[in-house]
C-alpha cells in the first residue's frame, strides 16, 4: 500500500515537473565548435577523440545517461557561437557546454554562461583573457602564453638572437607575440619586427618577404591551425629562407598533425613548442592512438585531440559528482590533476586553465619515415602564465 503510494507521488512529481523517469537522468552536453567550412577538421579532432573517451570509458557516468548536441559554428564567427549557444541553453536545456576553437567565438558568449551559470569546457580557444571573463569557463588545451614563453627560452640558449614575429592579427596572435617578445627581450634576445597578418589572408609571400628584410636569424610566427597556417609555413620553405639561415620557430598551431605530411621534406628543422605531439612517447598516449586509429582508421591525432579528450575527462568527473548541479561539479574538479596521453595536468584553480608541460619539438623523419613533430626538450608543469594579474 505504501510502495504503491510512494510509487504515484513519484510518478506525479515527475509527471508536474515535466519530465519521463529517463529523461530525468539524462545529462545534456552542448558542443559548439566548427563542423564546417576551411576548420571543419577541429570538429572532426573533437569527435574522435571524445568518441575514443567514450569507448574507453563508457557512455554513462555513475547512473546518467549522457546526451552530446552539437551545434556548428563555423569558423571564428561570435555572431554564430553565441547564436549556437543561445539555442543549446534555451532550446535544448543542456547542462554543460564544451568545444570552442576561436577566442572571439568564445568571448561572445561570456555572457550567457555567467547568466545560465553553466560549466563550459573550452577544448581549445587560448586566449588567456578568456577565463578571466566568466568563472564558468574551464579550459582543458593550453593558452598562447603558456606555449610562447618557454619557446623564447629554448630560442634565446640555443643560439638564436634576433627575430622577427609574425603573428595572425587576433587575440591569441597578439597574446603569442607579447608572450615571446617579453620572455626572449628579458634574456637579451632582440626582436626587430612585429608583423601582424589579418585572418583572413591566404596571400603570406609579402609578410615572409618582409620578414627575411631583417635578417633575422629566426621567424616567431603562430596562426590559427588549419589551411592559413599550412600556406604560411609553405611560404616559408618555397622562399629559400632556410637556405639563407633564417629559421622558422612558432606555436605547435603552424605545423600540426593534420597538415604535417603535407608539408614535405623541406620543412624538417622546423622548431615548435606545444602541450602534445603525437609522437609523444607515453603508454597512455600509445593506448589513445590505438583505439582512435581502430575508431577512425584514417585519422590522426593533434592538440585538438587531447584539448576534446581531456575535456571529457573533465565532464564526466563533474558529472559524476555534481550529476545536473553545476556548482557541485565545478568545485570537484578546480584544483584537480590527472594523467593525460599529453602527460600530467592539473586543472590550476586560479586560472582554471591546465598546468602541463610544454614540449619543444622539431619536425623530423619518423620511424616509419613519416614527418612527425619530434619531442626534443621538455619543460615541466608550465602553468598559464599570460592570465591577467587581476
Ligand atoms: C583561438 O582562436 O584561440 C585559437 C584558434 C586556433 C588555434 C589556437 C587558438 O590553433
Amino acid at each position: 500500500m505504501r510502495t504503491t503510494f510512494n510509487r504515484l507521488a513519484i510518478a506525479v512529481g515527475l509527471s508536474l515537473a515535466g519530465l519521463s523517469p529517463a529523461l530525468a537522468d539524462t545529462v545534456k552536453i552542448g558542443v559548439v565548435a566548427p563542423f564546417s567550412g576551411p576548420f571543419a577538421i577541429y570538429g572532426t579532432q573533437f569527435k574522435n577523440a571524445m568518441d575514443v573517451w567514450e569507448a574507453q570509458h563508457g557512455k554513462t557516468v555513475a547512473g546518467h545517461n549522457l546526451e552530446f548536441v552539437f551545434k556548428d559554428s563555423g569558423g571564428p564567427n561570435p555572431a554564430a557561437a553565441k547564436t549556437a549557444t543561445q539555442e543549446l541553453l534555451i532550446k535544448d536545456r543542456v547542462n554543460y557546454l564544451a568545444g570552442y576553437v576561436f577566442t572571439p567565438n568564445a568571448l561572445a558568449i561570456a555572457p550567457l554562461i555567467d547568466q545560465s551559470h553553466t560549466p563550459t569546457v573550452i577544448f581549445n580557444a587560448a586566449t588567456s583573457v578568456i577565463n578571466a571573463k566568466s568563472k564558468y569557463f574551464l579550459r582543458t588545451s593550453m593558452t598562447l602564453p603558456q606555449v610562447s614563453a618557454p619557446l623564447a627560452d629554448w630560442a634565446y640558449a640555443n643560439g638564436i638572437k634576433t627575430v622577427v614575429t609574425a603573428v595572425t592579427d587576433y587575440g591569441p596572435g597578439i597574446d603569442a607575440q607579447t608572450a615571446f617578445a617579453k620572455e626572449f627581450e628579458s634574456k637579451g634576445g632582440k626582436i626587430l619586427d612585429d608583423i601582424r597578418m589579418p585572418i583572413k589572408t591566404t596571400d603570406f609571400g609579402p609578410f615572409i618577404q618582409r620578414a627575411k628584410q631583417g635578417k633575422p636569424n629566426a621567424i616567431f610566427s603562430f596562426i590559427p591551425a588549419g589551411p592559413p597556417a599550412f600556406s604560411f609555413v609553405k611560404a616559408y620553405t618555397d622562399n629559400g629562407l632556410k637556405a639563407e639561415g633564417i629559421k622558422l620557430i612558432g606555436t605547435g598551431d603552424i605545423d600540426d598533425e593534420t597538415t604535417l605530411q603535407g608539408l614535405g621534406d623541406s620543412a624538417i628543422g622546423i622548431i615548435t613548442s606545444q602541450h602534445y605531439s603525437a609522437a609523444h612517447e607515453s603508454k597512455m598516449n600509445q593506448e589513445f592512438l590505438a583505439e582512435l586509429h581502430k575508431l577512425h582508421p584514417d585519422a590522426v591525432a593533434n592538440f585538438a585531440s587531447v584539448g576534446a579528450y581531456d575535456g571529457m575527462h573533465v565532464l564526466y568527473e563533474m558529472i559524476a559528482a555534481g550529476g545536473t548541479d553545476g556548482a557541485k561539479a565545478m568545485k570537484a574538479v578546480i584544483g584537480s590533476s590527472w594523467e593525460s596521453p599529453r602527460g600530467p595536468l592539473t586543472l590550476d584553480a586560479k586560472t582554471r586553465s591546465v598546468t602541463q608541460n610544454m614540449y619543444i619539438r622539431e619536425i623530423a623523419k619518423g620511424p616509419d619515415g613519416k614527418l612527425e613533430n619530434k619531442e626534443i626538450e621538455t619543460i615541466k608543469n608550465v602553468p598559464d602564465v599570460g592570465y591577467p594579474a587581476k
